[in-house]
């Protein structure tokens, strides 16, 4: 078996131990002799198994009993509309920071649903630095920002404070490094960068904006039956859940905590933007405050020489490093399970390539 390196954007890289240890237990989940995907999700085994994944998460979040924990489906893409049609009413007022490609889907979903919709700022249209001031209206509903644009490579450094209730999309951020939660009353992250596969997303809210959610919302779409019923109001996808249990259990345990997985998260971005600063072939366009530990956008000085350079790569086995479709150039995600040793080979090769175009 000969396997890549990986650093596509999401679905991203999952730690090697823990596939091996999911391949493992796959025919036979805790000695029931069937597999996860085959229980039945109201068995003691389901329940336990979500339980355990809740209380790993809560405890890696840091989270108090102020906060209820949901998995729920539909992606970070259905979190666009769950927000506005739980926190605010029609017509209701909503402000969100724009931030790039994903932050306007989730401001495209509010205006869609009929909220008036402003901007407390923007980093359009460059996007190298995230804003410094916003402007939130004292009667907005909330601000909605996203906490790491996996797209422009840019991650907010500290969540800034606000005065509104405050949502946070970390998506492609959550438990990389650690964060004061409790200056949230919503967050919420798909699982399929740092947490696990596809299909689960994980979301906390404060227990006080609950009280805010109107009557009369499709079952699905409240979250009130989902805390109601644990997670398991209908057939939660189970094997993802799992997965993501396991991932968390290697973070706790194997990595040594959030605290551990934050130094080495730094280390790796730290070493690939020296190498970028340092080369004069790649260059990274957003501005050092605001640049992102999981995603590392950078530039070569034409498209033609990015293709080759991406093409190149894949060759040498180091997967996934173009840039997102909508903006082009390269982009690295270093999420969790992507190694220092993974950063140390991409370098290399960086090195290598610029050596031999200037041969
Ligand atoms: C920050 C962020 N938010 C939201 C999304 C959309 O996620 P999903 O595909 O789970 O709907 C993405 C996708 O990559 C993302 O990076």
């Amino acid at each position: 078996m000969s396997r890549v390196i990986n650093f596509y954007a999401g679905p991203g890289a999952l730690p090697l131990p823990v596939m091996r240890r999911v391949q493992a237990e796959l025919l036979d989940f805790r000695g029931l002799g069937m597999s996860v995907m085959e229980l039945s999700h109201r068995s003691d085994a389901a329940l336990g198994l979500i339980a355990e994944t809740l209380g790993r998460l809560r405890r890696l979040l840091e989270l108090d009993d102020s906060f209820e924990l949901l998995l729920l489906q539909g992606g970070a893409s259905l979190q666009f509309a769950m927000v506005p049609l739980n926190f605010s009413p029609p017509g209701g007022k909503v402000d969100y920071v724009d931030t790039g490609y994903w932050t306007g889907k989730a401001v495209a979903e509010a205006r869609g649903l009929g909220r008036d919709v402003a901007l407390a700022a923007s980093s359009a249209p460059e996007q190298r630095r995230l804003p410094t001031q916003l402007q939130v209206r004292p009667d907005a509903c909330y601000l909605h920002l996203c906490s790491n644009n996996t797209v422009e490579g840019t991650q907010w450094p500290v969540i800034p404070r606000v005065e509104v209730p405050l949502v946070v999309d970390m998506s492609s951020d959550i438990l990389s490094r650690r964060i004061d939660c409790h200056t949230v009353s919503c967050l919420y992250a798909h699982a399929q960068k740092t947490l696990g596969p596809a299909g689960v997303t994980v979301v906390a809210l404060r227990r006080e904006v609950l009280k805010r959610i109107p009557e009369g919302l499709p079952t699905m779409l409240d979250y009130r039956p989902h805390i109601a019923h644990q997670s398991n109001y209908n057939t939660p996808p189970l094997f993802a859940i799992y997965v993501v249990c396991c991932v968390l259990d290697w973070l706790e345990n194997d990595m040594g905590g959030l605290a551990a997985m934050e130094a080495l998260n730094r280390r790796k971005a730290a070493l690939l933007y020296a190498a970028i600063d340092a080369s004069s072939l790649f260059h990274c366009p957003v501005e050092s405050g605001s640049r992102s530990l999981m995603n590392v956008v950078f530039r070569l000085p034409e498209p033609r020489l990015e293709g080759q350079f991406i093409a190149a790569a894949a060759a040498h086995g180091l997967i996934g490093l173009a840039g997102h479709r909508s903006i082009g150039g390269c982009r690295a995600s270093l999420y969790n399970p992507v190694t220092l040793e993974a950063v140390e080979e991409l370098v290399a090769f960086m090195r290598r390539f610029e050596r031999h175009l200037a041969a």
